[in-house]
């Protein structure tokens, strides 16, 4: 198997983590099952991609749309968030992984929240790894909240509308700060962004793979690394005007 290009790796690696459900109903198994070994494929996911020396993944841990879900799966999926930031707090410190988390932050359980501002504020001072949770997210709202926050501003005085560009917007995502994902994976054979970092993937390369989430490992995540160097990112340019620049 082929090695990926340590020198022309991903900055940004968003992930959709679909098929969970699907693999337990295979094995005849309660979907929150298949939940439980998708946590699995997390922890191998994250250590793969701290070891390849990644700056961020950003996992779609739960929707906007989840909370639509029968309440026994959501308190599942809750309860499994919560086991899982507890449980990696001392694995996150000692492999300088900081966590950050995106998301209608109120929604969230108070209890996984606590879990979460924890994790957060200790593993903060980090240089490593960012391992960035979307939890309760949803692009189009994420949109409209940066929205809401600009007009805001508007209205006091702070900024004016004809200050407005792409970088205040994007100053007022829940991503700020961060580069925007450069190879977006959906495991699960789906081919659907489902709201997922709608301002962000703009120029993303999409990977799509029929491999379900507690199946998806290491050895996928190179598979998927090594399709993203293989392709050229124009960024609208032309394929000759893309070779002598790689700054869009
Ligand atoms: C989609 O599969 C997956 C989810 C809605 C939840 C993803 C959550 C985890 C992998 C576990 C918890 C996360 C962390 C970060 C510890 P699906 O249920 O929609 O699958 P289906 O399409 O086969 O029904």
């Amino acid at each position: 198997m082929p090695k990926p290009d340590i020198a022309a790796l991903p900055r940004h690696i968003a992930i959709i983590m679909d098929g969970n459900g699907r693999w337990a109903e295979q094995q005849g198994k309660p979907r929150i099952m298949g939940h439980r070994a998708g946590v699995e494929s997390v922890q191998d996911i994250v250590r793969a991609a701290r070891e390849l020396g990644i700056g961020v993944l950003t996992l779609y841990a739960f929707s906007t749309e989840n909370w639509k879900r029968p309440p026994l799966e959501v308190q599942a999926l809750m309860g499994l968030l919560k086991t899982f930031l507890e449980s990696e707090l001392t694995t996150m410190v000692r492999n300088n992984v900081s966590l950050r988390c995106i998301g209608q932050k109120d929604r969230i359980p108070q209890e996984v929240r606590k879990v979460m501002d924890r994790v957060i504020q200790e593993t903060a001072g980090n240089t490593g790894l960012i391992l960035n949770l979307a939890l309760s997210y949803g692009g189009r709202s994420e949109i409209t909240q940066a929205v809401q926050a600009i007009a805001r501003k508007c209205v006091d005085g702070v900024l004016s509308p004809e200050t407005i560009d792409q970088a205040v917007l994007e100053q007022h995502l829940y991503t700020a700060g961060l580069p925007d994902p450069d190879l977006l994976i959906r495991t699960g054979g789906e081919t659907r962004l489902s709201n997922f970092l709608l301002w962000q993937a703009s120029y993303a390369e999409l990977y799509f793979t029929e491999i379900l989430w507690p199946d998806f490992r290491k050895q996928d995540l190179l598979t998927a690394i090594l399709d993203f160097q293989k392709r050229q990112r124009r960024f609208g340019k032309t394929g000759k005007q893309a070779e002598q620049t790689h700054d869009h």
